[in-house]
Protein backbone atom coordinates (compact mmCIF):
# COMPACT_ATOMS: atom_id res chain seq x y z
CA UNK A 1 0.00 0.00 0.00
CA UNK A 2 1.60 3.47 -0.92
CA UNK A 3 2.70 5.69 1.81
CA UNK A 4 -0.53 7.94 3.11
CA UNK A 5 -0.71 11.81 2.49
CA UNK A 6 -2.19 13.83 5.22
CA UNK A 7 -3.56 17.34 4.68
CA UNK A 8 -3.25 19.42 8.05
CA UNK A 9 -4.65 23.23 8.37
CA UNK A 10 -3.33 25.46 10.81
CA UNK A 11 0.13 23.65 11.00
CA UNK A 12 2.08 26.62 11.38
CA UNK A 13 1.63 26.59 15.54
CA UNK A 14 0.27 24.57 18.04
CA UNK A 15 -1.81 21.61 18.15
CA UNK A 16 -1.10 21.39 14.21
CA UNK A 17 2.38 21.63 14.41
CA UNK A 18 2.59 19.02 17.05
CA UNK A 19 0.29 16.58 15.02
CA UNK A 20 2.76 17.08 11.39
CA UNK A 21 5.29 15.85 13.97
CA UNK A 22 3.61 13.06 15.33
CA UNK A 23 2.08 11.87 11.41
CA UNK A 24 6.07 12.29 9.95
CA UNK A 25 7.15 10.00 12.55
CA UNK A 26 5.03 7.84 11.30
CA UNK A 27 5.92 8.10 7.47
CA UNK A 28 3.20 10.16 6.14
CA UNK A 29 3.82 12.20 3.70
CA UNK A 30 2.11 15.92 4.63
CA UNK A 31 0.54 18.96 2.84
CA UNK A 32 0.96 21.61 5.28
CA UNK A 33 -1.50 24.69 5.06
CA UNK A 34 -1.77 27.93 6.69
CA UNK A 35 -1.23 31.68 6.11
CA UNK A 36 2.59 31.95 7.56
CA UNK A 37 4.24 30.40 4.83
CA UNK A 38 7.60 30.93 6.67
CA UNK A 39 6.50 29.05 9.46
CA UNK A 40 4.95 26.35 7.19
CA UNK A 41 8.21 26.20 5.26
CA UNK A 42 10.41 25.76 8.45
CA UNK A 43 8.69 22.84 9.31
CA UNK A 44 8.25 21.14 6.12
CA UNK A 45 12.42 21.62 5.80
CA UNK A 46 13.34 19.97 9.14
CA UNK A 47 10.66 17.37 8.61
CA UNK A 48 11.77 15.88 5.18
CA UNK A 49 14.94 16.45 6.51
CA UNK A 50 14.64 14.28 9.50
CA UNK A 51 11.93 11.76 8.17
CA UNK A 52 12.77 11.37 4.69
CA UNK A 53 9.16 12.19 3.41
CA UNK A 54 7.42 14.40 0.91
CA UNK A 55 6.20 17.89 2.71
CA UNK A 56 3.91 19.96 0.59
CA UNK A 57 3.37 23.66 1.80
CA UNK A 58 0.17 25.89 0.44
CA UNK A 59 -0.18 29.16 2.20
CA UNK A 60 -4.10 30.06 2.18
CA UNK A 61 -6.21 32.10 4.15
CA UNK A 62 -9.31 29.92 5.10
CA UNK A 63 -11.62 32.68 6.13
CA UNK A 64 -11.49 33.75 2.20
CA UNK A 65 -14.91 32.06 0.54
CA UNK A 66 -13.58 29.54 -1.86
CA UNK A 67 -10.70 28.93 0.15
CA UNK A 68 -11.05 24.99 0.39
CA UNK A 69 -11.24 24.90 -3.61
CA UNK A 70 -7.97 26.34 -3.51
CA UNK A 71 -6.67 23.81 -1.44
CA UNK A 72 -8.15 21.23 -3.88
CA UNK A 73 -6.73 22.58 -6.65
CA UNK A 74 -3.30 22.29 -5.41
CA UNK A 75 -3.21 19.07 -3.95
CA UNK A 76 -5.07 18.15 -7.50
CA UNK A 77 -2.44 19.67 -9.28
CA UNK A 78 0.23 18.22 -7.23
CA UNK A 79 -0.98 14.68 -8.33
CA UNK A 80 -1.74 14.23 -4.54
CA UNK A 81 -4.49 11.59 -2.88
CA UNK A 82 -5.69 12.56 0.57
CA UNK A 83 -5.92 9.34 2.92
CA UNK A 84 -6.26 11.94 6.25
CA UNK A 85 -7.74 15.33 6.10
CA UNK A 86 -6.77 17.15 9.51
CA UNK A 87 -9.19 20.21 10.29
CA UNK A 88 -7.42 21.82 12.92
CA UNK A 89 -7.24 25.64 11.54
CA UNK A 90 -9.18 27.69 13.75
CA UNK A 91 -9.28 30.83 16.55
CA UNK A 92 -11.81 32.41 19.17
CA UNK A 93 -12.70 36.07 19.95
CA UNK A 94 -13.15 36.93 23.01
CA UNK A 95 -15.95 39.68 23.74
CA UNK A 96 -18.94 40.39 23.92
CA UNK A 97 -20.50 39.33 21.38
CA UNK A 98 -22.38 42.97 20.19
CA UNK A 99 -19.13 44.20 20.30
CA UNK A 100 -16.47 42.06 18.63
CA UNK A 101 -15.76 43.49 15.25
CA UNK A 102 -18.28 41.50 12.67
CA UNK A 103 -16.05 40.91 10.31
CA UNK A 104 -13.82 39.08 12.55
CA UNK A 105 -16.91 36.64 13.56
CA UNK A 106 -17.31 36.02 10.17
CA UNK A 107 -13.88 35.19 9.41
CA UNK A 108 -13.95 33.06 12.59
CA UNK A 109 -17.03 30.80 11.69
CA UNK A 110 -15.44 30.82 8.28
CA UNK A 111 -12.46 29.30 9.29
CA UNK A 112 -14.19 27.06 12.28
CA UNK A 113 -16.93 26.13 10.48
CA UNK A 114 -17.14 26.77 6.68
CA UNK A 115 -13.68 25.51 5.37
CA UNK A 116 -14.24 22.44 7.81
CA UNK A 117 -17.23 21.33 6.33
CA UNK A 118 -16.19 21.98 2.99
CA UNK A 119 -13.05 20.45 3.15
CA UNK A 120 -14.09 17.29 4.25
CA UNK A 121 -17.01 17.39 1.77
CA UNK A 122 -13.83 17.84 -1.13
CA UNK A 123 -12.31 14.88 0.50
CA UNK A 124 -14.69 12.46 2.08
CA UNK A 125 -15.42 10.93 -1.35
CA UNK A 126 -11.95 10.30 -2.16
CA UNK A 127 -11.01 8.34 0.74
CA UNK A 128 -14.68 6.57 0.67
CA UNK A 129 -13.64 5.28 -2.92
CA UNK A 130 -10.32 4.25 -1.85
CA UNK A 131 -11.90 2.59 1.18
CA UNK A 132 -9.03 4.15 3.68
CA UNK A 133 -9.02 7.14 5.41
CA UNK A 134 -9.53 9.65 8.36
CA UNK A 135 -10.87 12.73 9.15
CA UNK A 136 -9.81 14.78 12.07
CA UNK A 137 -11.57 17.31 13.36
CA UNK A 138 -10.69 19.78 15.95
CA UNK A 139 -13.25 20.33 18.69
CA UNK A 140 -12.93 21.94 22.03
CA UNK A 141 -14.36 21.69 25.57
CA UNK A 142 -16.40 24.34 24.64
CA UNK A 143 -18.59 21.99 21.79
CA UNK A 144 -20.12 20.28 25.32
CA UNK A 145 -22.08 23.89 26.15
CA UNK A 146 -23.01 27.20 25.68
CA UNK A 147 -20.54 29.84 26.80
CA UNK A 148 -21.06 33.45 27.31
CA UNK A 149 -18.34 35.91 26.09
CA UNK A 150 -17.22 33.87 23.65
CA UNK A 151 -20.74 32.80 22.49
CA UNK A 152 -19.74 32.08 18.58
CA UNK A 153 -16.29 30.64 19.32
CA UNK A 154 -18.37 28.28 21.33
CA UNK A 155 -20.92 27.52 19.29
CA UNK A 156 -18.84 27.24 16.47
CA UNK A 157 -17.23 24.05 18.36
CA UNK A 158 -20.51 22.32 19.50
CA UNK A 159 -21.06 22.76 15.32
CA UNK A 160 -17.68 20.42 14.85
CA UNK A 161 -18.92 17.99 17.33
CA UNK A 162 -22.33 17.26 16.21
CA UNK A 163 -20.83 17.56 12.71
CA UNK A 164 -18.07 15.11 13.15
CA UNK A 165 -20.64 12.48 15.20
CA UNK A 166 -22.98 12.96 12.10
CA UNK A 167 -20.49 11.93 9.83
CA UNK A 168 -18.92 9.28 12.06
CA UNK A 169 -21.68 7.04 11.90
CA UNK A 170 -22.51 8.12 7.73
CA UNK A 171 -18.87 6.70 7.29
CA UNK A 172 -19.34 3.58 9.74
CA UNK A 173 -18.48 0.29 7.07
CA UNK A 174 -16.55 2.55 4.34
CA UNK A 175 -13.02 1.57 6.31
CA UNK A 176 -13.20 5.68 6.63
CA UNK A 177 -13.08 7.27 10.29
CA UNK A 178 -14.11 10.90 11.97
CA UNK A 179 -12.62 11.78 15.02
CA UNK A 180 -13.32 15.04 16.77
CA UNK A 181 -10.52 15.81 19.54
CA UNK A 182 -11.80 18.20 21.94
CA UNK A 183 -9.37 20.02 23.97
CA UNK A 184 -9.45 22.46 27.45
CA UNK A 185 -7.35 25.15 27.48
CA UNK A 186 -3.59 24.26 25.75
CA UNK A 187 -0.20 26.10 25.47
CA UNK A 188 -0.94 27.59 22.21
CA UNK A 189 -0.98 30.34 21.07
CA UNK A 190 -4.81 30.51 20.81
CA UNK A 191 -5.14 32.00 24.23
CA UNK A 192 -3.23 35.10 23.11
CA UNK A 193 -4.80 35.11 19.93
CA UNK A 194 -8.58 35.17 21.35
CA UNK A 195 -8.07 37.14 23.87
CA UNK A 196 -8.41 34.76 26.43
CA UNK A 197 -5.07 34.10 27.77
CA UNK A 198 -5.76 36.06 31.34
CA UNK A 199 -9.51 34.10 31.84
CA UNK A 200 -9.71 32.29 35.10
CA UNK A 201 -10.08 29.42 32.45
CA UNK A 202 -6.83 29.24 31.30
CA UNK A 203 -5.04 29.85 34.42
CA UNK A 204 -6.85 27.11 36.20
CA UNK A 205 -6.35 24.28 33.88
CA UNK A 206 -3.84 24.90 30.89
CA UNK A 207 -2.87 21.61 29.35
CA UNK A 208 0.75 20.97 27.26
CA UNK A 209 0.66 20.65 23.63
CA UNK A 210 2.12 18.07 22.87
CA UNK A 211 0.20 15.79 25.17
CA UNK A 212 -3.17 17.11 23.59
CA UNK A 213 -1.74 16.28 19.85
CA UNK A 214 -1.22 13.01 21.04
CA UNK A 215 -4.38 11.98 22.42
CA UNK A 216 -6.20 13.18 19.17
CA UNK A 217 -3.61 11.35 17.01
CA UNK A 218 -4.25 7.99 18.81
CA UNK A 219 -8.11 8.52 18.62
CA UNK A 220 -7.95 9.10 15.02
CA UNK A 221 -5.74 6.10 14.64
CA UNK A 222 -8.27 3.66 16.78
CA UNK A 223 -11.14 5.50 14.99
CA UNK A 224 -13.19 6.98 18.29
CA UNK A 225 -15.55 9.63 17.43
CA UNK A 226 -14.58 11.79 20.35
CA UNK A 227 -11.84 12.78 22.59
CA UNK A 228 -11.34 14.98 25.75
CA UNK A 229 -7.73 15.12 26.79
CA UNK A 230 -6.79 15.39 30.46
CA UNK A 231 -9.12 14.51 33.16
CA UNK A 232 -9.84 17.83 34.21
CA UNK A 233 -11.10 18.30 30.88
CA UNK A 234 -13.38 15.25 30.96
CA UNK A 235 -14.84 16.26 33.84
CA UNK A 236 -15.61 19.85 32.88
CA UNK A 237 -17.10 18.34 29.36
CA UNK A 238 -19.11 15.52 31.53
CA UNK A 239 -20.70 18.22 33.77
CA UNK A 240 -20.91 20.71 30.76
CA UNK A 241 -22.96 18.32 28.99
CA UNK A 242 -25.86 17.13 31.58
CA UNK A 243 -26.17 20.50 33.84
CA UNK A 244 -28.88 22.27 32.75
CA UNK A 245 -28.07 25.25 29.88
CA UNK A 246 -28.99 27.74 32.58
CA UNK A 247 -26.36 27.31 35.35
CA UNK A 248 -23.84 26.54 33.18
CA UNK A 249 -23.34 29.00 31.03
CA UNK A 250 -23.76 31.08 34.45
CA UNK A 251 -20.69 29.08 35.85
CA UNK A 252 -18.33 29.44 32.25
CA UNK A 253 -19.26 33.52 32.32
CA UNK A 254 -17.39 33.29 35.39
CA UNK A 255 -14.61 31.81 34.33
CA UNK A 256 -14.38 34.15 30.99
CA UNK A 257 -15.18 37.32 32.66
CA UNK A 258 -14.98 40.71 30.73
CA UNK A 259 -14.37 44.00 32.29
CA UNK A 260 -17.67 46.17 32.72
CA UNK A 261 -19.47 46.33 28.75
CA UNK A 262 -18.54 50.40 27.68
CA UNK A 263 -20.91 53.05 28.42
CA UNK A 264 -22.77 50.71 30.63
N1 LIG B 1 -5.29 26.20 22.61
C1 LIG B 1 -6.47 26.01 23.18
O1 LIG B 1 -6.68 26.35 24.35
C2 LIG B 1 -7.57 25.31 22.41
C3 LIG B 1 -8.61 24.72 23.14
C4 LIG B 1 -9.63 24.08 22.44
C5 LIG B 1 -9.60 24.02 21.06
N2 LIG B 1 -8.58 24.61 20.38
C6 LIG B 1 -8.60 24.54 18.91
O2 LIG B 1 -7.39 23.96 18.46
C7 LIG B 1 -7.16 24.36 17.10
C8 LIG B 1 -5.71 24.76 16.95
O3 LIG B 1 -5.45 25.91 17.73
P1 LIG B 1 -4.14 26.07 18.60
O4 LIG B 1 -4.53 25.96 20.00
O5 LIG B 1 -3.07 25.19 18.09
O6 LIG B 1 -3.81 27.62 18.36
P2 LIG B 1 -2.72 28.35 17.48
O7 LIG B 1 -1.35 28.00 17.93
O8 LIG B 1 -3.13 29.78 17.48
O9 LIG B 1 -2.92 27.73 16.03
C9 LIG B 1 -4.00 28.07 15.21
C10 LIG B 1 -3.68 27.64 13.78
O10 LIG B 1 -4.80 27.98 12.95
C11 LIG B 1 -4.33 28.69 11.83
N3 LIG B 1 -5.30 29.67 11.37
C12 LIG B 1 -5.94 30.61 12.11
N4 LIG B 1 -6.67 31.40 11.31
C13 LIG B 1 -6.48 30.94 10.05
C14 LIG B 1 -6.95 31.37 8.76
N5 LIG B 1 -7.73 32.44 8.62
N6 LIG B 1 -6.55 30.67 7.67
C15 LIG B 1 -5.73 29.61 7.79
N7 LIG B 1 -5.25 29.17 8.97
C16 LIG B 1 -5.61 29.84 10.07
C17 LIG B 1 -3.05 29.40 12.30
O11 LIG B 1 -2.18 29.60 11.20
P3 LIG B 1 -1.80 31.03 10.56
O12 LIG B 1 -1.93 32.06 11.62
O13 LIG B 1 -0.41 30.83 10.08
O14 LIG B 1 -2.77 31.20 9.44
C18 LIG B 1 -2.46 28.35 13.25
O15 LIG B 1 -1.65 27.46 12.55
C19 LIG B 1 -8.17 25.47 16.83
O16 LIG B 1 -9.23 24.96 16.05
C20 LIG B 1 -8.67 25.87 18.20
O17 LIG B 1 -9.97 26.39 18.17
C21 LIG B 1 -7.56 25.24 21.02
Amino acid sequence: MPAETALITGASSGIGWELAELFARDKSNLVLVARRVDRLEELATRLRQQHGITVEVFAQDLSIPGASDRVLEFTRTKGLEIDVLVNNAGFGTHGYFDEIPVERQVAMLQVNVVALTHLSRLYAPGMIARRRGHILNIGSTASFQPGPNLSTYYASKAYVLSFTHGLAEELSGTGVTATCLCPGPTETGFGEDSGMKNTLIFRMNLMGVKAVAATGYRAMRTGRGQVVPGLMNKVGAYFGSITPRWIVRKVTRQLQTLPPRSGR
